[in-house]
């Protein structure tokens, strides 16, 4: 008779033993990950580390992409549920409506596991832990490079537009937020526009176009919530005949080579870092959690700031 207690032993192998004890059969650990989308150079980066880091850990990864749409995500979920895996992990499209699928979750026993992005329950015991970025420091520190530019700019005001993310989504309201905060009082600040780029390039290209046409030489300042939207302006700000990184100084979050390569060609001033290798810590999270293991209900990414000045020497050392 099959005994419905799992374990792990040295890995991501869950066995399952005989009434007597002995093993009879190994059995890999089933995850269910429902994926955003392929958005940015960050997600392709993201999804990698994923894939790569259940094959190193013998997790078999059932791998759903939601082509940003919530809807598709609530239907991977459910679909795993029903397939009965191990464990279920996703990044979060958006922050609010997860309250039913969640609870089915919960009453099928599947732990969750929330990486990158965050969700707003109220009952946190629907999701075991949030493993990723602290986006409102990302904001804070986007804000605090830029007060520190604004402070050396001989200037009276900096005009700056803003790119947000997508709409709803956990880094799009908190890198606002936390920009704002490190602006807030600066006299020397203004934000004079701001509108999704949906962190897509086309469509950080698209609303700089119109940003440029509403106030052409006025704007002094592009804050992107992600380099792929940055990307995409620096090609509308060129083809509107000015100089990206010095006529309009921008300001991104994430990190990318290609931010990298920005950098050093002088088109972006700085980028905050965003880490997507979030794969083997979400590993290491499903093994524990499955071995009935305790696991923080949030593990941070530990990031750092990019300054062009520094592009050169670090583009060597990315991984992403
Ligand atoms: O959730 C992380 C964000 O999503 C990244 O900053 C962005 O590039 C991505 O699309």
């Amino acid at each position: 008779m099959t005994v419905t207690r799992r374990t792990i032993l040295g890995g991501a192998f869950a066995f399952a033993f005989a009434a007597s004890g002995s093993v009879f059969a190994a059995k890999p650990l089933v995850m269910g990950f429902s994926q955003v989308g392929a958005e940015s150079e960050w997600r392709s980066a993201n999804t990698a580390s994923i894939k790569d880091a259940a094959k190193q850990a013998g997790v078999t990864l059932k791998f759903a992409d939601a082509q940003q749409k919530q809807e598709n995500q609530v239907k991977a979920i459910r679909s795993f549920i029903a397939q009965r895996v191990d464990v279920i992990a996703f990044s979060p499209v958006v922050e609010t409506g997860w309250e039913t699928v969640l609870r089915e979750a919960k009453a099928a026993r599947i732990p969750v596991i929330l990486t990158d992005r965050a969700v707003k329950v109220a009952d946190k015991s629907l999701y075991v832990t949030l493993i990723g970025s602290d986006f409102v420091e990302e904001g804070r520190r986007a804000g605090k490079w830029l007060a520190d530019y604004a402070a050396k700019s001989n200037k009276p005001v900096l005009n700056v537009v803003e790119l947000q993310g997508t709409v709803g989504s956990a880094p799009a309201l908190d890198r606002k937020a936390g920009f704002e905060e490190a602006i807030k009082g600066n006299a020397k600040l203004k934000v004079i526009r701001t509108q999704t780029g949906e962190f897509t390039r086309a469509k950080g290209k698209e609303v700089m176009e119109a940003f440029l046409k509403a106030h052409g030489k006025d704007i002094n300042v592009l804050y992107a919530h992600n380099d792929d939207m940055a990307i995409g302006a620096i090609q509308a700000i060129e083809e509107a005949g000015l100089k990206p990184g010095k006529d309009i100084i921008i300001v991104s979050i994430d990190g990318v080579k290609g931010a990298f390569q920005a950098m050093i060609a002088g088109k972006l001033n700085v980028s905050v870092e965003c880490s997507p290798l979030l794969g083997p810590q979400l590993m290491q999270a499903a093994q524990d959690v499955v071995a009935g293991k305790p696991v923080a209900p949030r593990i941070v990414t530990e990031e750092r700031v990019f300054p062009a000045e520094v592009a050169a020497k670090e583009l060597p050392n990315r991984k992403y």
